[in-house]
């Protein structure tokens, strides 16, 4: 077992530490949680906990990896009910097993549901959640690839996704993101909400445009820098894109410029802001951050914690 800090990131227990299993196949920080996409998640738990402005008692993610992101709920927004979807039936195994270890909340024990399931297939009709939180992959499967192989579908999504008719949102690799949004909408409550983690390397225009299309308003609740891990995969994946669609990504050079990764603003933030923030950040696309990392370099790109609440009333 890793023993990981979370009492900068959690609500103050007794124990400081989260103790979690991996396989091969599952996904999650390491060694710390600092860096890791759940750094800035766990900054949107707390402003979203804080604001009061959305209630959460029953907590959806799909795509849980290790667990930790529903660890990190139970600690943090204290929700009744959590359900954690995977789609690799033994990441959903191991992160059952992870949460069971590591929800330690004082009575009422929240209910927790952890289930194999493709996007949200496995929630029974008539569920309502308050919050659905996703950070799914964003790659389209360009190459042969076993799905089932290592932590790839992680990287990768190899299922058709709905066909989207904005190109730009395909172009750019939202599609899952947008598949989630437009699937959730059958899983809210009224007063429910979807937490997208997306990598910011696309222009803000067309994350606008994904929210909008997809039928939500939306609130930028944290803006992140991290470092790109797993290079060499995800690197490869949009520079395929980049040539395939014709289309330019965002990513920093991070031994090029004097940027600290981590949180960066706290919302709700303006995508004014954001774009003052980052407008003399040496932006570089995916084909320059590829041969920079082949040279030794670091890179980053851009995090965004975004909520989302649907623009039509739900039933
Ligand atoms: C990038 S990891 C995210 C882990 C964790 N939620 C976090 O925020 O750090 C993506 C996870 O989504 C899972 N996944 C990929 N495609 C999926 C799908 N269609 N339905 C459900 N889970 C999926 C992968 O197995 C992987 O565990």
């Amino acid at each position: 077992m890793t023993k990981l800090m979370v009492w900068p990131y959690f609500r103050r227990g007794p124990y400081p530490y989260v103790e979690l299993d991996y396989n091969q196949h599952s996904y999650g920080p390491r060694r710390e949680i600092r860096g890791d996409w759940l750094e800035f998640s766990f900054a949107a738990f707390r402003l979203i906990r804080e604001t009061g402005r959305c209630p959460v008692n029953a907590f959806v993610t799909v795509g849980t990896g290790v667990g930790l992101d529903a660890i990190g709920a139970a600690h943090i927004l204290r929700p009744q009910h959590i359900v954690a979807l995977d789609i690799h039936e033994q990441v959903a195994e191991l992160a059952h097993r992870n949460i069971e270890h590591n929800v330690r909340i004082p009575e009422p024990h929240p209910v927790v549901d952890v289930l194999q399931s493709d996007m949200l297939t496995a929630l029974s009709p008539g569920f309502k959640a308050d919050l659905i939180y996703e950070n799914l992959p964003n790659i389209p499967a360009y190459k042969p690839l076993d799905y089932r192989q290592d932590i790839l579908s992680a990287t990768y999504f190899a299922r058709a996704v709905e066909t989207v008719v904005d190109a730009p949102i395909a172009q750019y690799l939202l599609s899952s993101h947008h598949d989630i949004l437009r699937q959730s909408l059958n899983f809210l409550s009224p007063t429910g909400h979807v937490l997208c983690s997306i990598g910011g390397r696309v222009p803000v225009s067309v994350l606008d445009h994904l929210f909008e299309s997809a039928g939500y308003r939306h609130q930028v609740l944290v803006v992140g820098l991290k470092e790109q891990t797993e290079a060499e995969e995800v690197l490869s994946g949009y520079r395929w894109a980049e040539a395939e669609h014709g289309v330019v990504f965002r990513f920093v050079d991070l031994d090029g410029a004097d940027i600290v990764p981590g949180v960066q603003l706290l919302g709700p933030v303006s995508w004014l802001q954001v774009e003052e923030l980052t407008a003399v950040w040496p932006w570089i696309s995916a084909h320059e951050a590829w041969s920079r990392w082949r040279q030794g370099h670091r890179v980053g790109h851009l995090v965004f914690a975004i909520l989302a609440h649907p623009q039509a009333p739900v039933c």
